[in-house]
């Protein structure tokens, strides 16, 4: 087969202009909503996805690059690994569907040793850092039919124009440790859903482990967790009419140890007024955003989450310190 990145968001067609700036209208709306409202209630938050415009994008990849994150740099390990040994026990797969695909980077590990595999349709919210990422993995694998969609993955309920064929998820990151754990059982069903029978589903998961470890993942010593975190105000300021002082925010890092989770905050350094859209917000010095949450899981806590979903474990693959997994499920 010819090397083709058909993608669903084709520029140069008229009507891909036409859905790109309705996109852009509805994320914008959203973003609002979620903002207004988010800040209004107590305590404040904003969702994660949010997080990832263009700038917060590549803010994380940048994060990736860190010392101190070592998600990125294990999860790719496993994946050179038992790229091999994950292919094998996965089967015959046709097409493969990336969740939250960002750069797409160890993406590229998993299509190598996905010797039969015809297309690749990776889903992100971030649209202009996924077109580039798609348009970079199809010149990677000539013959590869590369399908991106712009979406937010807990509401994407069907894939547009997506071949028959047997499925394989992808779910690389751990940004499921981004949902609650009620979202990520409706994340799982869902992804069920849409994978469809007999399908089979990898997903990357972070472990529990020592704080002296896990704090500095998520607060590194050059900032660059906390520039990703002030973004979020500053695409506020960019699209929302915000006049938030980002320097009189800080970035905190903080273990949840009931919830099992890094919890991410922004607090205000002082007592101050931002203004959104024309609406006014009071801050005490103190007073903080809850931006995400980065829940950590054993490998029998995941595989007891995923089983309310129908999923069921195959095999989980770990390394030598216990700080990451990667869970291969099949549906029951
Ligand atoms: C933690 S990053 C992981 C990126 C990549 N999978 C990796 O492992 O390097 C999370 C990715 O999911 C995307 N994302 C976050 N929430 C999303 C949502 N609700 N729907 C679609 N994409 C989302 C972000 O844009 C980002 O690319």
């Amino acid at each position: 087969m010819a090397s083709d990145m058909s993608s669903l968001l084709a520029e140069d067609r008229p009507s891909a202009a036409a859905a790109k700036a309705a996109r852009r209208k509805a994320e914008t709306a959203a973003f609002a909503e979620a903002v207004l409202e988010g800040l209004s209630r107590r305590p404040r938050s904003i969702p994660s996805r949010f997080l990832y415009d263009a700038a917060g994008s590549a803010l994380f990849e940048d994060i990736t690059k860190l010392e101190e994150y070592y998600p990125t740099r294990v999860e790719t390990a496993l994946l050179e690994a038992f790229g091999k040994e994950i292919a094998e026990c996965v089967g015959d797969t046709d097409i493969l569907v990336e969740f939250g695909s960002g750069s797409g980077r160890k993406t590229s590990l998993l299509i190598d040793a996905l010797p039969g595999l015809d297309t690749y349709i990776p889903i992100d919210v971030s649209e202009a850092f996924l077109v580039e990422a798609a348009k970079r993995l199809s010149g990677k694998h000539p013959g590869l039919t590369v399908k991106p969609v712009v979406g937010d993955f807990t509401r994407t309920r069907t894939l547009v124009g997506a071949p028959r064929g047997a499925r394989l998820g992808f779910f690389s990151g751990s940004t499921i440790g981004n949902l609650t754990h009620e979202d990520a059982k409706a994340f799982l069903a869902n992804a069920a859903h849409l994978l469809g029978k007999d399908s089979r589903f990898l997903i990357g998961v972070d472990l529990k482990k020592s704080l002296d470890i896990l704090i500095p993942a998520y607060d590194d010593a050059d900032g660059v967790t906390a520039a990703f975190s002030l973004n979020l105000l500053a695409r506020v300021n960019r699209e929302l009419d915000g006049d938030f002082d980002t320097t009189k925010f800080a970035h905190q890092a903080s273990y949840n140890a009931r919830e099992g989770r890094i919890e991410i905050h922004l607090g205000s350094l002082t007592s101050q007024t931002v203004r959104v859209l024309g609406r006014s917000f009071a801050f005490t010095k103190g007073e903080r955003i809850h931006t995400e949450n980065s829940h950590k899981y054993s490998v029998p806590e995941f595989q007891a989450l995923a089983a309310t979903a129908g999923w069921r474990p195959v095999k989980a693959w770990t390394d030598a310190e216990d700080l990451f997994s990667l869970h291969l499920l099949r549906l029951a």
